[in-house]
């Protein structure tokens, strides 16, 4: 889909769609094709009670005097309510709305509603973005598909005043939308074909766009202690990898260009079976989304490189299958990890926080960032606390938690803070080792964040997001179709570019 941004004027072929107002007022685009079709779409408006809330939509098929296919009014809701996100939640339902009915092109009339505040550009810019996060579709094992299931928009023109600054602004957003697209196909792909190695070769890609990734495999891992990830992987036929990509965009400032700013660190279990606390059957086919925290850092990487943001960040990988199998390791097995400290393993399906473990551990004595965030499908309970609406941060700086908050909002991944009280540390005490990977059913989400807190160092600013809830997701959005949502890319992005940057 070939999306362009073009000067105000009716078109004469595809689809036309115009806007209306909360309230059911017609745009002046609408009002304009209304008189050249002797008022059919104020009526049909009026037939099928049109009031103009946000995402509300009428056709008019073949419409006489014109060799449109058809025109669509959407409403905007109020017009100078209308942010950044309903623009994208606009650009989204129009995409769905029109993908099944075969059109080749479509131009959307967004006309400039007032003068002062709103910026009817970087609307325009916005409109485009979601139509163009909701033609994702992860299609490449479907090998039957009827060509007319098929989606047919090949170009979706933006008709609006300030083409060219909604242009520039969306060639930003494309870029970002770039990055949710990989992490959305790193999630959905099935763990047969996505293992640690084939993983981390799809990061090997990134260094097209300057990116620097290395590569480690289990050898060198033991030889530097990681004993907490790879005794998740050691049931596993396939080797358990640590992925580091490094992108290093900081311009100039002699010695301060050299240093880390940022890490982000990612859980990647390409499959949860559980292990020898094996989960039951039903449902577990979700695990092979169980590397959504690695999808997104990779996803975040090559937002910000193909954006060339002026950072210095690393994201850092951990990746293993949890499988049982006559090594896999035991329910009541001692570990020692990267950082010292020993753990007691009395679930083997509390894995991700074993392998986060030894991945903060090595992220923070090889790089020493002042901010370090890890994002995990870590525990069912966020699902139990916050459903598929927000994902949940755990952090040691409140003004982390604030600024994350704030990225959030602005781009729709939103989260929650939790609390970090040192009480609940009682919770994963052990008999016979520094701690336990599990702290029990209460509070779940909470003892696993606060086992990650072990391997933080005192002077590291850091935040652990639970991405449980969101990085798949079971129903159509209007930026998203079901599945892999994305999750995280856009949110730290915002972060990084509002905050860090520069
Ligand atoms: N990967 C799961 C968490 C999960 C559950 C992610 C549902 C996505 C959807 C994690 O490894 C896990 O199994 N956690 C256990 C921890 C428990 C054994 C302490 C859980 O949440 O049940
Ligand atoms: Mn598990
Ligand atoms: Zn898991």
């Amino acid at each position: 889909m070939k999306i362009s941004f073009t000067k105000p004027g009716l078109p004469e072929t595809g689809v036309l769609v115009v806007m209306g107002y909360e309230g059911g007022e017609l745009s002046e685009s609408a009002k304009a094709i209304d008189k050249v079709i002797n008022g059919s779409l104020a009526r049909a408006a009026k037939i099928a009670k049109f009031k103009g809330k946000l995402g509300e939509l009428v056709s008019v098929l073949a419409p006489q005097g014109t060799k449109l296919e058809r025109i669509v009014l959407i409403g905007t809701g109020k017009p100078e309510k209308l942010d950044l996100l309903g623009a994208e939640k606009l650009g989204g339902t129009i995409y769905m709305a029109l993908s099944a009915k075969q059109p080749r092109t479509v131009s959307i009339a967004f006309d400039q509603f007032d003068e002062g505040e709103s910026r009817v550009w970087e609307q325009a810019a916005h409109i485009a973005n979601g139509a163009l996060l909701r033609s994702f579709r992860f299609d490449k094992y479907r090998t039957k598909e009827e060509a007319d299931k098929k989606p047919s928009i090949r170009a979706l023109k933006i008709l609006t005043p300030s083409g060219g600054r909604a242009r520039k602004a969306f060639e930003q957003l494309e870029k970002v939308a770039g990055g949710v697209f990989l992490t959305r196909n790193l999630v959905s792909e099935p763990a047969n074909i996505l293992y640690p190695e084939s993983f981390a070769n799809i990061c090997q890609e990134l260094t097209e766009l300057g990116v620097e990734v290395d590569v480690m495999g289990e050898a060198e891992m033991k030889k530097l202690g990681m004993g907490a990830l790879l005794g998740v992987g050691q049931g596993s036929d396939r080797e358990s990898k640590m992925v580091t990509m490094r992108w290093n965009g900081q311009q100039g400032k002699g010695r301060k260009a050299q240093s880390t700013q940022i890490a982000f660190v990612g859980k990647g279990v390409t499959f949860d079976t559980g292990g020898i606390s094996i989960k039951p059957a039903a449902g577990m086919e979700d695990m092979k989304w169980d590397m959504g925290g690695a999808g997104a850092v990779t996803g975040l990487m090559k937002a910000l490189a193909s954006r060339k943001a002026n950072i210095n960040v690393v994201g850092v990988i951990g990746l293993v299958e949890n499988m049982p199998d006559g090594q896999a390791q035991r329910p009541g097995d001692v570990v020692t990890s990267m950082s010292g400290q020993t753990i007691e393993v009395i679930n083997t399906d509390a894995e991700g926080r074993l392998v986060l473990a030894d991945a903060l551990t090595y992220t923070q004595k090889e790089f020493a960032p002042k901010t370090v965030i890890n994002l995990a499908t870590l525990t069912g309970a966020i699902l139990v606390s916050l459903g598929n609406e927000r994902a949940g941060v755990f952090a040691n700086d409140d003004e982390l938690a604030d600024r994350l908050k704030a990225a959030g909002e602005k781009t729709g991944d939103k989260v929650w803070p939790f609390p970090m009280d040192a009480a609940y540390d009682e919770q994963i005490k052990s008999q016979i080792a520094d701690m336990k990977n599990t702290g029990g059913r209460f509070g779940g989400s909470i003892t696993a964040a606060k086992f990650l807190e072990r391997f933080i160092e005192k002077e590291t600013t850091w935040a652990h997001i639970d991405i449980a809830g969101m990085a798949w997701s079971q129903a159509d959005k209007p930026t998203c179709p079901k599945g892999g949502t994305g999750y995280g890319v856009r949110l730290l992005d915002q972060l990084v570019a509002d905050y860090y940057e520069g």
